[in-house]
């Protein structure tokens, strides 16, 4: 690690425990400590995740810094504060509260902030650095690697206060992407610890894009996917606080789908089922999906379910997988 960077990581943990400690035991910190209140964030989750608040004052984070040694130039490096045309500095996440941004060692690499109203944008991350690539760490990671390596599943979320309310939950196998976009490095870094995969993004149009996409990723590094049970645009943090833990675990984590059923439903938005032509295309698409599964059980299950729904013989689906497969070699 060069010295720069080291200077950086050393600013962050500074910054990690100003941010915290002001939420959690000062006025200056209210503002922050009640928005998590409001949020149903424990205290305990406050302590683990390290959360905090940033004050809305222009140059505090650099004022606090300054007393500590560190040079203007290296925050503004480091992505914690905006330089001005007057050269002054602004502090970049002032206002908000604060998610730090550990690597898999468990040291704060960036910050997550978010606005406490609904001003845009409503999170703010540092910007990229060499310590913190954002398509190259998961959130929690480090926390989550002794629960995933013991379940041997992982369950992926898309942000900060899905991961906090599992973890309140008590279900800890967890981690996020921060946004929808898996990249391939994190698929191949889970690869590495478990073989199934849970995905969990919101059920909102985004989310299932991304669930879509993520899938396909997992995938093709090895790892076996299931798609967790939400809908109605929820995501699991509102999941949470709207129907409770136990809930969560059963409905959506335990009801999990497998990816074809996922694809199954997915795949209708791009036909209207009520026309005879798109549904002989859909059950074509469909069936090649299913020409690829390895188990004969596996598969029967899945073209009864077709041959219910489309009112077409199970004989019929039989024949046509058959040929696919041998197509396929
Ligand atoms: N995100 C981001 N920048 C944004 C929006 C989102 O970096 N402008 C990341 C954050 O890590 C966020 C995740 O994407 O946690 C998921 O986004 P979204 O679903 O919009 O946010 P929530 O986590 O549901 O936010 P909240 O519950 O606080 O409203
Ligand atoms: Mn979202
Ligand atoms: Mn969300
Ligand atoms: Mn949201
Ligand atoms: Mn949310």
């Amino acid at each position: 690690l060069s010295q720069e960077n080291q200077s950086i990581l050393s600013a962050n943990e500074w910054l990690t425990k100003l941010y915290h400690h002001l939420l959690r035991y000062t006025k200056d910190g209210k503002e922050g400590y009640s928005y998590f209140k409001e949020r149903g964030v424990s205290d305990e989750s406050i302590d683990l995740f390290q959360l905090g608040f940033a004050p809305n004052v222009k140059d505090f984070t650099a004022e606090f810094l300054d007393k500590k040694g560190f040079h203007k130039q290296l925050l503004v490096k480091a992505g914690l504060v905006t330089l001005q045309e007057d050269n002054s500095v602004t502090d970049r996440f002032r206002g908000r509260v604060i998610f730090p941004i550990r690597n898999h060692l468990g040291k704060t690499v960036a910050f997550g902030g978010r606005s406490l109203a609904e001003q845009e944008p409503k999170y703010l991350n540092s910007s990229e650095s060499e310590l913190f690539q954002k398509g190259k760490l998961l959130y929690n990671f480090d926390l989550a690697k002794k629960h995933i390596r013991k379940e041997s599943e992982v369950i992926i979320f898309e942000g900060y206060m899905d991961v906090i309310s599992a973890y309140q939950a008590e279900v800890k196998n967890v981690v996020a992407t921060l946004g929808t976009s898996l990249t391939e490095q994190q698929a191949k870094l889970l690869k590495r610890y478990v073989d199934t995969v849970i995905l969990c993004y919101d059920a909102d149009r985004a989310g299932i894009e991304a669930t879509y996409k993520a899938a396909n990723l997992l995938r093709q590094v090895g790892c076996y996917v299931k798609i967790a049970n939400l809908h109605d645009n929820m995501d699991p943090d509102n999941f949470i606080k709207q129907h409770g833990s136990e809930a969560f675990k059963k409905e959506v984590i335990q009801a999990s789908s497998t990816f074809i059923s996922f694809y199954m439903r997915y795949l209708k938005k791009d036909f209207n089922l009520s026309l005879e032509g798109d549904r002989i295309k859909y059950i074509e698409k469909v069936l090649n999906q299913l020409a690829v599964i390895e188990s004969p059980v596996e598969r029967e299950y899945y073209l009864r379910e077709l041959s219910n729904e489309y009112n077409i013989s199970l004989d019929t689906l039989t024949d046509e997988i058959v040929t696919l497969r041998e197509k396929k070699g």
